[in-house]
């Protein structure tokens, strides 16, 4: 990237099991970006106040704990690996247990205003330009990206994704069931798009993309064709 240049910023939001961390990650590698996963960043903090036993209500220590984080938190911008004070985080950050809390402690606005710095930071950081994901990338974080995708899917669609998803993470688990799934999805996304700030929302400039009848490969395809048709880039 030019030093004098400003990264370009590519943002996706979507309710929860849409498919977008596999899919950006993969598209985000295609065209040389890092890809920022700002759920992530909500999950290890609420991981980390669960290690600290700081209660998820506990607003003013959920607030340090993101000024900690800020500090000696770290963002691998190739490989999207998260430390903090030396401990790999990304392997205790996807279980349902977590979604939950992380969407819980999502609902606070001092917490949402304090990881904000952080985002940007971890986008800024790239060395061509970034794609994020997660809820408010495309109206808060960044509300000037240069390109901004909504991608979503029906529920039923993502609660089979999200059981594909957990299959995979923790082959030996239980098998999931679907249903339950289901209603915790449902759940989550009442709680994300109904809290007081940043709710989850399609800017009113994001192109919308819904994966529902689409293949993971298929969905891939449309993203990157819909960034090569408006960002001009090779894809
Ligand atoms: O994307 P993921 O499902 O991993 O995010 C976990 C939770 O973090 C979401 O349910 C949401 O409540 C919260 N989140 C958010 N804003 C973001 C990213 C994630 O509120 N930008």
């Amino acid at each position: 990237m030019d030093q004098m240049q400003e990264p370009l910023i590519i943002t996706v939001d979507g309710p929860a099991g849409s498919g977008k961390s596999s899919i950006c990650q993969r598209v985000a590698e295609r065209i040389g970006f890092t890809y920022v996963n700002t759920g992530a960043l909500y999950r290890s903090i609420a991981y980390l106040a669960s290690m600290e036993h700081i209660p998820l209500e506990d607003e003013r220590g959920l607030c340090k704990l993101a000024e900690s984080f800020h500090q000696y938190g770290q963002h691998d911008p190739d490989s999207g690996n998260i430390h903090y004070q030396g401990t790999l985080l990304n392997p205790y950050l996807y279980t349902e247990d977590l979604s939950w809390k992380a969407s819980k402690i999502a609902t606070s606005a001092p917490l949402r205003e304090a990881l904000l710095p952080v985002q940007r930071e971890w986008a800024l950081k790239c060395r061509h330009g970034a794609l994020l994901d997660g809820r408010d990338t495309g109206t808060v974080v960044f509300p000037g990206a240069q390109l901004k995708i909504f991608l979503t899917a029906s529920p039923e669609q993502r609660a089979y994704r999200r059981k594909i998803q957990l299959q995979t993470n923790q082959p030996s688990a239980p098998e999931p069931d679907l249903s339950s799934l289901t209603e915790d999805l449902k759940r989550r996304d009442q709680q994300d798009s109904q809290r007081e700030t940043a709710p989850l929302r399609q800017a009113k400039d994001a192109i919308v993309l819904d994966s529902s009848d689409l293949t993971i490969e298929q969905t891939i395809e449309k993203m990157a064709g819909i960034i090569r048709d408006q960002l001009g880039i090779p894809v």
